[in-house]
């Protein structure tokens, strides 16, 4: 009994000390990375929504918009850290910082295609390894509450501070289950 005792935390011992190790070593290989930039944009995510809630609870989508306006590049800039970049982009954008990239472009008519196909569209993520760098892409369908500021009907109110702040917005006439957009996220590899 005892012998088993002691032999089990032995094994302990042992498996726990490979985990050790990663978690102070950078992460290099494709697989590690795409775990991490999992992570980020789950904290990116939650963030953005919990802002969102508070706003429209607090005081309507009037407000929630200027706070959107405010504070999803603040929440992408307090998350861009340990070499990351994390922001959102579209073919269809509202504000003109978060326009996509070739890749990116690339990325979204792929999601679009893999969503009209069927995909589920929370396992649909790509990535690529390229020029010392590491992207990773998710798909960001729209849901119900995403209408009253990206659906094709909104409140004359929504209409005339979305104009006021985004005049050149796109992101709207869009319908549920449609691909709303992506998160992407960039790190650059250390040599
Ligand atoms: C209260 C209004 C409001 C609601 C509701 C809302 N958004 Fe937005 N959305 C905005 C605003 C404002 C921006 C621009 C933010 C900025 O300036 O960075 C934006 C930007 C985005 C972007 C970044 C790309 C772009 O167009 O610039 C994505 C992606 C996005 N929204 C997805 C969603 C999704 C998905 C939902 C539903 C879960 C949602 N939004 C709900 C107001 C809203």
């Amino acid at each position: 009994m005892e012998m088993l005792k002691r032999s089990l935390v032995l094994t302990a011992m042992l498996s726990l000390t490979p985990l050790a190790l990663a978690q102070n070593t950078p992460a290099t290989n494709e697989a590690q990375l795409t775990q991490e930039a999992r992570m980020q944009t789950k904290a990116f995510a939650q963030a953005l929504q919990k802002t969102l809630k508070q706003g429209i609870q607090s005081s309507g989508p009037d407000a929630a918009i200027h706070l959107c306006n405010t504070e999803a590049p603040v929440i992408a800039a307090g998350l861009s850290q340990n070499g990351w970049q994390v922001a959102r982009t579209s073919t269809k954008i509202r504000n003109p910082d978060n326009v996509a990239d070739a890749w990116e472009q690339q990325t979204l008519e792929d999601f679009a295609q893999r969503l009209q196909a069927g995909e589920d569209p929370m396992s649909i993520e790509a990535t690529t390894l390229a020029d010392g760098e590491f992207r990773y892409m998710k798909a960001i369908p729209t849901a119900p509450l995403c209408l009253t500021c990206h659906g094709a009907q909104l409140a004359p109110s929504v209409t005339a501070k979305l104009d006021e702040l985004y005049p050149a917005d796109q992101a709207r006439g869009f319908n549920v289950g449609d691909l709303r957009g992506a998160f992407t996220l960039r790190k650059t590899l250390e040599q």
